[in-house]
């Protein structure tokens, strides 16, 4: 397919795709390869998550990523992908301490080449910020549920709005980011009645990850799903592939191969024209 020929999808294909019922597809990826291969598979939407600090980075929660390390990945993401809609998470502390910081850092992403940002949280604050970024001209996803930026103050990984009440406090506050700006909502480890409710008394589109099937798209890191990440794989996670191990099996053999004189063959080796081997057989006399 030439360049010309492939169309972006962008925050206004999504909210589309909810209304006439298409299923949005949604992946996390963090390097140019990856992306390139994730859009080339056609998924719609690339979020450049802040999980990229456990998955690239070896951290153990995704409060330590900097912006410095969102920017670097966003670049490196958005020369791989043609199609798919980009989306940069703003990191912790990164938007909240005042508008002026949330407005360039936002910016900073969009320039590395994401199309929208996504920021997790619901509080009077967080909908003011989504608010002057749409003002600002920055797409912005809104992420409830379980926020894994505020794991210090949530004190674990556990399912959120877990009651009725919960569910319509939720619901009310994802209406409100709405009618802020926000293009998408990301739900988070949510029961799957309460993402059903809140998908459905909302215009944007819901994207879920371990929220359930009535969600309006869905959400999962990409190395769940093929086999790459180091630690527990969540519940709400499923894995297609076993990249890891096709990883270490290939490094083992090439290993072996070096250790046993294998590797490199004639295949992989560059020879002098006969001409000029003749001189060494010459001075080898
Ligand atoms: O950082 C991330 O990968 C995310 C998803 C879990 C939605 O925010």
């Amino acid at each position: 397919m030439s360049n010309e020929t492939i169309k972006r999808i962008t925050s206004k294909s999504l909210i589309r795709m909810k209304e006439s019922g298409e299923k949005i597809t949604m992946l996390t990826a963090y390097d140019f390869a990856t992306a390139k291969y994730v859009d080339e598979a056609g998924i719609d939407s690339i979020l450049v998550g802040d999980s990229l600090g456990m998955t690239m980075l070896g951290y153990d929660d995704t409060v330590k990523v900097t912006m410095e390390e969102m920017a670097v990945f966003t670049k490196a993401v958005s020369r791989g992908v043609k199609r798919a809609m980009i989306i940069a998470d703003m990191p912790f502390l990164s938007f909240q301490i005042s508008k002026e910081q949330t407005l360039m850092n936002a910016g900073k992403l969009v320039q590395s080449g994401a199309n929208a940002v996504k920021i997790e949280g619901g509080s009077d604050f967080i909908i003011e910020q989504v608010n002057a970024l749409t003002e600002a001209g920055i797409s912005v996803v809104a992420h409830l549920g379980f926020t894994p930026q505020f794991i210090n103050t949530i004190g674990g990984y556990y399912v959120q709005g877990k009651s009725y009440e919960n569910t319509i406090k939720m619901s009310e506050t994802a209406k409100k980011l709405e009618k802020a700006g926000a293009c998408a909502l990301v739900l988070e480890m949510v029961s799957e009645e309460s993402a059903k409710y809140i998908s459905e008394n909302l215009t944007i589109p819901t994207i879920g990850i371990g929220a359930g099937k009535y969600c309006d798209g869905q959400v999962l890191v990409i190395d769940d799903v093929i086999g790459r990440f180091w630690g527990n794989i969540p519940k709400f996670a499923k894995q297609y592939a076993n990249i890891k191990d096709i990883i270490k099996n290939a490094v083992s053999q090439y290993a072996q191969e070096v250790k046993k004189s294998i590797f490199p063959s004639a295949e992989h080796t560059f020879k002098l024209s006969t001409e000029e081997k003749k001189k060494f057989d010459y001075i080898n006399k």
